[in-house]
């Protein structure tokens, strides 16, 4: 059986001294929560904080983007080797947000899912369609086609270390959550498309997290469709309670 991830991408939120009152709260609230996998994804400046507060707790930290390369003349990047270092164990790599402000592409995604597995940190990568494309009926060609410009050239090891999130773009930040069925209906054509290009073992392993407007109200129907195996959380991971009440999804 898949282990359900429930991960909070913090994106541009919070302080160190903001993050340490978080898990100082959260920490608390899911003390008995067993059989699940919870990952948070801090800004870069509350990495440290957040990787002190998380000793002794099932919760792993990651980052929420990194460069590809391991150092050098790249004013403002950060490298795996840094995150690494930092604590870290997982990377949320190619987010929409990523890749509609900051430009980045298939072609980087794929850089930097490929650095990630070079230096043992988990790639979370990301996919989804925005509303423009899903009201032209593109939302599968649009997913095909990220999958395979993020995917190439990776082994079946590689693949196997991987943790896909489809984040219909429409559904961030908007409250506007897709249905469970809409959902399923995506996340089953990708664990289709793993099973053509991996086989059926790396298919079935695969976790699939569903990301966009995720509260504690809707993970239960998410959660129990077939090809869901958790959540990227956005705003509902910013409050302690919110996000403990998605983590502790019955
Ligand atoms: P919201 O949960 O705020 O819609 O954000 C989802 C997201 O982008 C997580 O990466």
């Amino acid at each position: 059986m898949r282990t359900p991830i429930i991960a909070g991408n913090w994106k541009m939120n919070k302080t160190a001294s903001e993050a340490r009152a978080f898990f100082s709260e959260f920490i608390k609230l899911i003390k008995d929560v067993k059989d699940i996998e919870i990952i948070i994804a801090p800004p870069f400046t509350a990495l440290s904080a957040a990787n002190d507060a998380v000793k002794d707790t099932i919760i792993k930290i990651s980052v929420q983007d990194m460069f590809w390369e391991e150092k050098g003349a790249f004013t403002g990047e950060v490298s795996p080797i840094m995150i690494k270092d930092a604590g870290c164990s997982h990377c949320i790599i190619g987010h929409s947000e990523r890749r509609q402000y900051f430009g980045d592409t298939d072609e980087a995604v794929n850089k930097k899912i490929k650095a990630a597995l070079k230096f043992g940190l988990v790639p979370i990568f990301c996919i989804g369609e925005n509303l423009k494309e899903r009201e032209a009926h593109k939302t599968m060609k649009v997913i095909e086609t990220q999958l395979q410009g993020g995917l190439t050239g990776l082994s079946e090891n590689d693949m196997d270390k991987i943790i896909l999130a489809y984040e219909p773009v429409w559904a961030i930040g908007t409250g506007k959550t897709a249905t469970p069925a809409q959902a399923q209906e995506v996340h089953k054509f990708i664990r289709d498309y793993i099973r053509k290009k991996s086989g059926d073992k790396i298919a079935d392993g695969m976790r699939i997290l569903y990301g966009g407007s995720v509260t504690p109200e809707n993970i239960n129907g998410l959660m129990a469709e077939d090809d869901i195996d958790g959540a990227l959380v956005g705003g509902a991971s910013l409050k302690p309670d919110s996000f403990a009440g998605i983590a502790r999804f019955a």
